[in-house]
């Protein structure tokens, strides 16, 4: 069959790494439930993303969700999101029972324009949702001096954004609280999985409660909650994808070098920004296509791309 190169390739580690590590399981017999991988993870990314406090999470959905059921904001009220980003963004605030408003993005990071949001601002709005897409880090300062004046919370989509810095500054630290995505398609995988990164100790014990049927302690369900617990043998990919996450990241370092060497000077290309005072993972590599200049549009370079069995896809669709 023909060789195919695809957009991405699950990371994982050697076999022999990941069996080692689940051995104990058999001993245990603890799959899930904050079991000892569950703990050990934990410790080991709040280390590595440089964050006070981390909640793992069953998903990077999930932990959008109930970090905003966590946040307690009124029913009905409105947050201020980005339209380009993936849909579990939106429908995070929708699950909620609360209300989407786009602000526009950025033409070049694509990142929500805090030039726009004051405007938004109504006395329904209670939160912003603005995201770090592709990597590309948000206006945290603007972003931030403005929910401070209109006393509104603020929560970062960094589903995107796994072991970014900004300012010397893990990424997981702005705002009340950040997301990170898991998948198995981000840089660094637990298969499935999430986290939510937060300062407030009130904040996490509701958000721990949430993410387990409310429940408190063996006698006490303070609430209504779901059930979003990152398993052991998740918890142990993270613990060995984690040991290899800093080689993925370098090996996708070559290849955005090379990327911006060889396209760099193409008419009607536009490449993702370099951001200053960013250190990025280099997990993707959109290119925008400008047809006038470049002669041939998106979904025509698609087309080509695919005859030749190069993977590509459009980010966001749908
Ligand atoms: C911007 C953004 N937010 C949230 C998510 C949801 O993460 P997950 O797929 O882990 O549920 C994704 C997923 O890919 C995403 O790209």
């Amino acid at each position: 069959m023909e060789k195919k190169i695809l957009v991405t390739r699950s990371s994982m580690p050697p076999f022999e790494e990941y069996v080692d590590e689940i051995k104990d399981l058999w001993e245990s017999r603890w799959l899930t439930n904050f079991g000892k991988k569950h703990r050990q993870l934990t410790k080991e990314l709040e280390d590595y993303l440089g964050v006070p406090r981390l909640q793992l999470t069953v998903n990077g959905h999930m932990a959008l969700e109930l970090a905003l059921t966590a946040l307690g904001l009124e029913k009905g009220s409105e947050v201020i999101t980005t339209p380009f980003t993936f849909a579990s963004t939106t429908h995070a605030i929708v699950r909620n029972g609360l209300v989407p408003v786009f602000c526009d993005i950025r033409p070049d990071d694509c990142t929500l324009d805090a030039s726009k949001l004051e405007a938004l601002i109504t006395d329904k709005t209670s939160a912003i949702l603005p995201v770090h897409v592709y990597g590309n880090i948000c206006d945290t300062d603007a972003i931030g001096d403005i929910a401070k004046r209109h006393g509104l919370r603020v929560i970062y989509d960094a589903a995107h954004t796994f072991g970014e810095t900004y300012k010397n500054k893990g990424v997981g630290n702005f705002g009340d609280a950040s997301i990170f995505s898991f998948h198995a398609t981000k840089v660094y995988n637990t298969i499935e999985g999430g986290a939510v990164s937060y300062k407030d100790e009130a904040f996490g014990r509701r958000l721990y409660e949430l993410v387990d049927f409310g429940i408190a302690d063996e006698e006490t369900v303070t609430g209504v909650g779901s059930n979003a617990k990152l398993n052991e043998f998740a918890s142990a990919m993270g613990l060995c994808n984690l040991r290899h996450v800093d080689d993925e990241i370098a090996k996708r370092r070559i290849l955005v070098e090379r990327y911006r060497e060889r396209l760099s000077d193409i008419k009607g290309l536009h490449l993702n920004p370099v951001q200053k005072d960013v250190k990025s993972n280099y997990a993707y590599f959109p290119v925008f296509f400008d047809p006038a200049g470049f002669g041939k549009t998106r979904d025509e370079v698609m087309d080509v791309l695919a005859g030749a069995g190069i993977g590509a896809r459009k980010y966001f669709y749908p």
